[in-house]
């Protein structure tokens, strides 16, 4: 199997946990797609009824090309399935997310989720969080070279996103500043460090959100379950 179906093959494992007559947040990213057409799929051929809850504009455009039914989280304040990708995973289920962008409204419907999949390809399984890839940060432009300044006090180089030339703008209209730490001892601290900043609007540290994740291999699925404290 190659990247692409590896990502294919969790996108389409996860889709098979969608119940009829559910609410379903609908992640951002290239292994998403796969999922919306799975699911767009399931809706055709099985009646399936559900409706979307999208985190992003990109999604929601792809959701209304493949005719999936939407709403939003006013309607529907509590989702019972969220399907997203991530840029990385931990053995604990811990996320590092937001190299697409949508962080912010990713951590506001994984939360308001009764239940997260992140589906992957086995390249985003690490041993520790920030190995491969910075910590994405939604900062709001008023500010944002002080709120900068203090990110790089908690002990990372900071990078102002750009696309073409210019800052890239979130859908919420914000900057990202992308923040490279040399280690990551406690990303659960570091999150509400982060989050601590005036300016800040979300970091792309998801701790104790996801409860599986379906990781798509050459050999085929492989899935990590949150351990469930008695
Ligand atoms: C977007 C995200 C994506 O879910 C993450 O970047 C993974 O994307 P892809 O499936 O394209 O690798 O967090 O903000």
């Amino acid at each position: 199997m190659n990247q692409e179906q590896m990502k294919q093959t969790a996108a389409e494992k996860a889709v098979e946990h969608i119940q009829n007559n559910t609410i379903i947040g609908l992640g951002t990213g290239s292994t998403i797609q796969y999922a919306l057409e799975k699911i767009s799929e399931r809706i055709q051929k099985e009646n399936l009824s559900i409706q979307g809850i999208p985190t992003s504009n990109t999604t929601k455009k792809t959701a209304q090309h493949l005719n999936i039914p939407l709403t939003t989280l006013e309607e529907h304040p509590t989702i019972d399935l969220t399907i997203d990708g991530a840029d990385e995973v931990d053995s604990n289920l811990n996320l590092i997310k937001g190299a697409g962008g949508a962080l912010t409204r990713e951590k506001i419907i994984a939360y308001h989720s009764k239940t997260l999949i992140i589906i992957v390809d086995d390249s985003k399984v690490v041993k520790s969080l920030g190995m491969n890839n910075p910590i994405p940060v939604e900062i709001l432009q008023f500010s944002y070279t002080a709120t900068q300044h203090c990110l790089e006090e908690l002990g990372c180089t900071t990078t102002l996103r750009t696309i073409v030339n210019e800052p890239y703008i979130t859908d919420n209209g914000n900057y990202i500043i992308d923040c490279e730490f040399p280690r990551i001892p406690e990303p659960e601290a570091l999150e509400m460090q982060i989050n601590m900043i005036p300016g800040v609007v979300e970091n792309g540290l998801f701790i104790n959100m996801a409860d599986m994740v379906i990781i798509g291999g050459k050999q085929g699925i492989h899935t990590l379950e949150k351990a469930i404290v008695q």
